[in-house]
């Protein structure tokens, strides 16, 4: 499971799991199939506000795997606590921790992509440690 807006790198894989086509992808591929893309809490662009984003973004995201993945078929749910090349968005709070208890509930990793967040850069050794979650 990634998330829209994600960036995860330019191996197959990681690329497979990064959301922009342009200018990620472009020109490579074909890409792991099961790769599923849920929604993140976008604060700035959620549509009925701000303050709605981290409840309604997880509901969804979590619908999403129940009703059309399965969370038994889940291997890991991946995500940059702040992402990145997506457009620098920072989660609306809450949103993280939700995602973290809903995997811990069904047994799925989860994995948090800190290549651009990790070794203090958000003023923490690690941008998790803003909502107290810690990935498994
Ligand atoms: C969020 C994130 N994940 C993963 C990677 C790894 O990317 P690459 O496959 O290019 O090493 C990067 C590199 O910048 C990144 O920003």
């Amino acid at each position: 499971m990634v998330f829209d807006h994600g960036y995860h790198g330019r191996t197959n894989l990681t690329m497979g799991m990064t959301a922009k086509n342009m200018p990620y992808k472009q020109g490579f591929g074909p890409f792991a199939p099961e790769v599923y893309r849920v929604p993140v809490a976008y604060p700035y662009r959620w549509l009925t506000g701000a303050d709605n984003a981290a409840t309604e973004a997880a509901a969804q995201a979590i619908d999403m795997i129940n009703k059309q993945i399965g969370a038994e078929n889940v291997a890991a749910i991946v995500i940059e606590p702040i992402q990145g090349e997506g457009g620098f968005i920072e989660p609306a709070k809450g949103f993280l921790p939700a995602i973290v208890e809903y995997a811990r509930a069904n047994g799925i990793v989860f994995v948090a992509d800190e290549i651009q967040t990790g070794f203090c850069r958000t003023g923490q050794w690690f941008a998790c440690e803003d909502e107290g979650i810690v990935p498994t």
